[in-house]
């Protein structure tokens, strides 16, 4: 059964909690909305056409939301905020869709100009009252792409319960792309409940450690069936090949979201081009261990060095940073890895011991695995 039928302009509430407001959409809001719909990371998470025009707009404003609100479809708003110049703007639209049985999906785009300052989570709150005490509604859902992280944030700060990844679910421009799920009671507290991990780019003066892309996965397969790649990860598959990497950087995201592992794509600065991999392989309360490894024709350029500091320094970083906040980073080394011992000692880290038959190589060979650390210069000790 859907929402309620309301009389569009006229019976849609509005809803505000003193800085963001939502109201009806109007005509004036087309030149911004346009401007959204047009925006690079609207057009990379959302199904909103390509080519968006003030025809478009115009449509979406004068047909679409009224129409929504007439059949009790979808109950889209305008959101409004306060600008620097003390006028109100259109700031984004979110939208709650009938999808029966007193549940809703939730949608919600927040116009370029006012992301990162809170507003979006703000409207959300707004929404979700309006839904749950309302519409009545039982549960919300929400679904963005995999590595939608920005809405992933939204939600969590709302109280949102991660479901998990459904793959190949998502239609998007003529592929099924792999989704995010999470859902929301009407009994859930509307705040952030679990600890936030997310996988944000590092970047460095001549490297940048970013989330891996698909365009990485040539140079990927080049570095997983490298040879000394090969000799001395022993859990790479061999052949590594092209669903071997795609199977990887789905994974990264899980890992990275759980705050159990991180994984970052290693590429130069400027040309974004893959040069290896660096990432934290495990992550505990106290602890960061530290892995890399470069494509053969980057080394002897010393960005494994660079790649270390930088994933050391995100590691060292306290929580409410935004950094993982260990207490000490690691390596775990086979003893015969030489090339690998150099880069760790280069980068400050001190023999702790070795892992006695820590490692089965891939010709059955048992070693040991030495282990260097590091600890945060941030404890004093
Ligand atoms: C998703 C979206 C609506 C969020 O809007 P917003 O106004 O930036 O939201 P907020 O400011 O309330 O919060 C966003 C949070 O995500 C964080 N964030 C943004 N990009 C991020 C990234 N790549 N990795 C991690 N966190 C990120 C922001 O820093 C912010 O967190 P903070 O408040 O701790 O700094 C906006 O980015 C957008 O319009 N994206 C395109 C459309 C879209 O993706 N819609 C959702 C489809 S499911």
């Amino acid at each position: 059964m859907p929402f309620a039928p309301l009389r569009f302009p006229d019976g849609v509430p509005v809803l505000t909690d003193g800085r963001v407001t939502l109201r009806p959409h109007r005509l004036d809001d087309v030149a911004a909305v346009v401007e959204q719909c047009r925006d690079p990371e609207t057009l990379r998470w959302t199904t909103i056409p390509l080519g968006y025009n003030t025809a478009m707009g115009t449509g979406f404003v004068t047909e679409m939301v009224p129409e929504g609100w007439g059949s009790g479809a979808e109950h889209a708003f305008a959101v409004e905020v306060t600008d620097a110049h003390g006028s109100p703007r259109y700031a984004g639209t979110v939208s709650l869709r009938d999808v029966g049985a007193g549940r809703a999906d939730i949608g919600f785009v927040a116009h370029p100009a006012v992301r990162g300052d809170g507003v979006t989570t703000s409207a959300l709150q707004l929404l979700l009252g309006y839904g749950f005490e309302t519409l009545g509604l039982h549960t919300v859902i929400w679904w963005a792409d995999q590595g939608n992280w920005a809405s992933r944030k939204v939600v969590w700060r709302c109280g949102f319960t991660f479901g998990g990844t459904v793959h190949r679910w998502l239609p998007e421009r003529g592929e099924y792309r792999d989704g995010w799920v999470a859902t929301l009671h009407r009994d859930d507290v509307r705040e952030a409940s679990t600890l936030w991990w997310d996988l944000p780019t590092l970047r460095g003066d001549r490297i940048c450690a970013r989330p891996f892309e698909p365009a990485d996965d040539d140079r990927l397969v080049e570095g997983g069936n490298d040879a000394a790649v090969q000799q001395w990860m022993p859990s790479f598959p061999s052949p590594y090949g092209l669903p071997d990497a795609a199977a990887f950087r789905a994974t990264t995201l899980d890992a990275a979201a759980n705050g159990a592992a991180f994984s970052w794509a290693l590429v130069d600065s400027v040309t974004d081009d893959l040069l290896g991999a660096v990432g934290v392989p495990h992550r505990s309360d106290t602890g960061a261990e530290i892995g890399y490894w470069l494509l053969a024709d980057e080394r002897g350029k010393g960005y494994a060095r660079e790649a270390v500091d930088l994933v050391v320094d995100h590691a060292f970083t306290p929580r409410d940073r935004g950094g993982l906040g260990a207490l000490r980073a690691y390596v775990r080394i086979d003893e015969g890895n030489r090339d690998s011992l150099d880069v760790a000692r280069a980068c400050g880290f001190e023999m702790a011991g070795a892992e006695r038959a820590g490692t089965v190589r891939r010709d059955g060979t048992i070693a040991d695995m030495l282990v260097l650390e590091r600890v945060n210069p941030l404890l004093g000790i």
